[in-house]
């Protein structure tokens, strides 16, 4: 999704853009451009495709002294990714970058284009930029322009804009999109997360819903309804390292290797070994909570439905998930017994943040499970569990789904035990199976080996099913997201009891079923099913620790005693074979086509 930076200062500021965007490359994008403004001049540049085309064409310019400067990385949604439509976007003598959707763009345009504004992209930034200039000369002073503008705005916004009517001011504003200022030595910057900053600022200030104001050279002013406001900075703390390759391919390929390492920082000082210990909640929070409901998109919503066979069978409280895109429009019924649980590895998805605030405007009490602190979902929530999984660079994601997935079992072993409806015997029994999973999660050479073997056989066919029962469903539906969105390649989760009503139509040689066989769930059964499709000729890979005579091909993975290991080891597997059959037909793993890491629009 867009990513934003900004640059208020002496030092040179193409690398400060450059560099910046590239941090937010993960986000997603498919064209950037950057403006700067010195003294009397003005400078921008834009390019289509991945950030090498736009520094080829600034190769031969370097800023000089005192200036300002904004960037952006666009993920096209009103209008083709062309140069045109790239932001920065341009009025006469005035540039302005944008994240979000301006949803009341039309009729700003209509008005526009009747007092003769000449438009040169089919965004609806441009109308911004235009507005902004229009108040400006009619008399109002720059930040008063800016103001007026921001008051005619509907939808969500993070904004910057540079004009050469006040050449050493940034104008910002923020409404639903993510925006920081980070503050360094005499200079200030802007971003859209932490990590283009990092290194650079030392402390931080996250933008509220609302908030707007401008900087003048290192001097900060920020409004909100109420007028001026003051505000209190954070130190910024991060790692840059933690997001570095490591000699791995690709960021993906590091982030499932390191989960292991992370469980361990998921289940830090939360499980204990008689007592799951979650400090963020109160021994009040579930009191008078008789259900749970999960709203979520993809990958995150793929852990929720994992965790409601958790919920209903470990603390026996009810709970049911929807994908964050339906739920919003459905007039859902709601009732203040239960609680409202959003999944987000982000914590910027505006599907999952507006159902949060519905259910929140409803009365609901909310908890978000999120890899991003800070992030809008955490701030609009009530409560809060951070998954620790580290920043995810990878587009697919992996480790967030891996941490997402233990903090919900670890909530409901939570709410069992304060509820009394777990008891202590069950309690333990799962208290082990989670303490030795990042074990399970370390990822052997010959796993991988077998893996990367395997995976030349899967690059043709006419698609995959992914079968699983129970839990394994939900890891289904991920495992075939995973190959679909890195491959290409169609790919689909069924639960395996359902493919003799439809989905078998489809078996031949040439259907790839990957047979998802736990031996500690539900086995004979889902031999069964996999036996009815080896027997229409469907080619069978089978993950599982048992042995299987029908498969094509089988890869093993360990005996245990608890699903959820064998949960997690099989969700190292799926992750591998969509990595090496997407690595074998040359795709871009971290980047793949058409994706965002960061979903801020609807
Ligand atoms: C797939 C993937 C997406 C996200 C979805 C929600 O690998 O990452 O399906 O899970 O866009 O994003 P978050 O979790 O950030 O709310």
């Amino acid at each position: 999704m867009c990513g934003i930076v900004g640059y208020i200062g002496p030092k040179e500021k193409k690398e400060i853009l450059l560099d910046g965007l590239q941090e937010l490359e993960y986000r997603g994008y498919d064209s950037a451009g950057i403006a700067v403004i010195e003294g009397e001049k003005l400078n921008s540049f834009k390019a289509v495709g991945k950030l090498e085309n736009l520094r080829e064409k600034t190769k031969n310019y370097a800023s000089d002294g005192f200036g300002v400067a904004i960037g952006h990385t666009r993920w096209a949604t009103h209008g083709k990714p062309t140069e045109l439509n790239a932001h920065p976007h341009l009025g006469s003598y005035s540039y302005v970058v944008h994240n979000g959707i301006i949803e009341n763009y039309q009729e700003l345009k209509n008005e526009l284009l009747s007092d003769g504004v000449n438009f040169l992209s089919q965004t609806d930034t441009e109308t911004i930029v235009h507005l902004f200039e229009k108040y400006h000369k009619e008399g109002f002073d720059p930040f008063e322009a800016f103001k007026r503008t921001i008051e005619r705005l509907e939808g969500a916004y993070a904004i910057l804009l540079i004009t050469e009517a006040a050449p050493d001011t940034i104008f910002f504003a923020k409404n639903g999109s993510p925006m920081l200022i980070g503050f360094g030595e005499g200079d200030v910057y802007f971003a859209s997360s932490d990590t283009p900053i990092i290194g650079k600022a030392n402390e931080v200030y996250y933008l509220e819903d609302g908030e707007y104001g401008y900087v003048q050279n290192a001097a900060v002013h920020l409004f909100d309804t109420q007028g001026e406001k003051h505000f209190t900075k954070a130190p910024l703390v991060a790692d840059k390292a933690m997001a570095q390759k490591d000699g791995y391919r690709f960021f993906m390929e590091k982030e499932i290797y390191e989960q292991s390492r992370v469980m361990g920082e998921t289940i830090m000082g939360r499980v204990l070994e008689n007592e799951i210990v979650l400090d963020e909640l109160d021994a009040s929070f579930f009191e008078d909570i008789n259900a749970i409901k999960i709203c979520a998109c993809g990958t995150s919503y793929h852990s929720a439905l994992a965790s409601a066979y958790l919920f209903e069978r470990l603390a026996k409280i009810r709970c049911d998930v929807e994908i964050a895109s339906e739920f919003r429009y459905k007039y859902p019924l709601l009732t203040k017994d239960t609680l409202f649980i959003t999944i987000s590895q982000s914590g910027e998805t505006a599907d999952t943040l507006e159902a949060l605030k519905m259910a929140k405007r409803a009365g609901l009490k909310s908890l978000s499970i999120c890899n991003v602190d800070n992030s809008s979902i955490v701030r609009e929530s009530d409560r809060a569990i951070l998954t620790r999984a580290g920043i995810e660079k990878g587009v697919a994601s992996t480790k967030a789904f891996a941490t997402q997935t233990m903090v919900l079992w670890m909530l409901s072993l939570y709410v069992g035990q304060e509820k009394k409806t777990i008891s202590s015997d069950v309690l333990k029994r799962e208290i082990d199976a989670m303490l030795h999973t990042p074990k399970a999660l370390i990822v052997e050479d010959t796993l991988h080996e077998r893996i990367h073997r395997l995976s030349k056989r899967y690059l043709h066919g006419h698609g995959f099913f992914f079968i699983g029962r129970d839990i394994f469903y939900p890891l289904a539906l991920e495992g075939a997201l995973k190959l679909k969105e890195i491959s290409y390649l169609h790919a689909e989760g069924y639960p395996a009891g359902e493919m003799k009503h439809g989905p078998i139509a489809l078996a031949d040689s040439e259907l790839f079923t990957i047979a998802l066989m736990p031996k500690t769930m539900h086995y004979d059964k889902i031999k069964s099913n996999v036996e009815e499709l080896s027997a229409r000729d469907a080619t069978i890979c089978a993950i599982s620790p048992e042995p299987f005579d029908l498969a094509d091909d089988f890869i093993q993975t360990q005996y245990s005693s608890h699903p959820m290991v064998e949960f997690f080891e099989m969700m190292v597997v799926t992750q591998l074979l969509a990595l090496e059959i997407s690595i074998r037909l040359g795709n871009d793993v971290d980047m793949p086509r058409n994706l965002a890491k960061s979903v801020t629009v609807e």
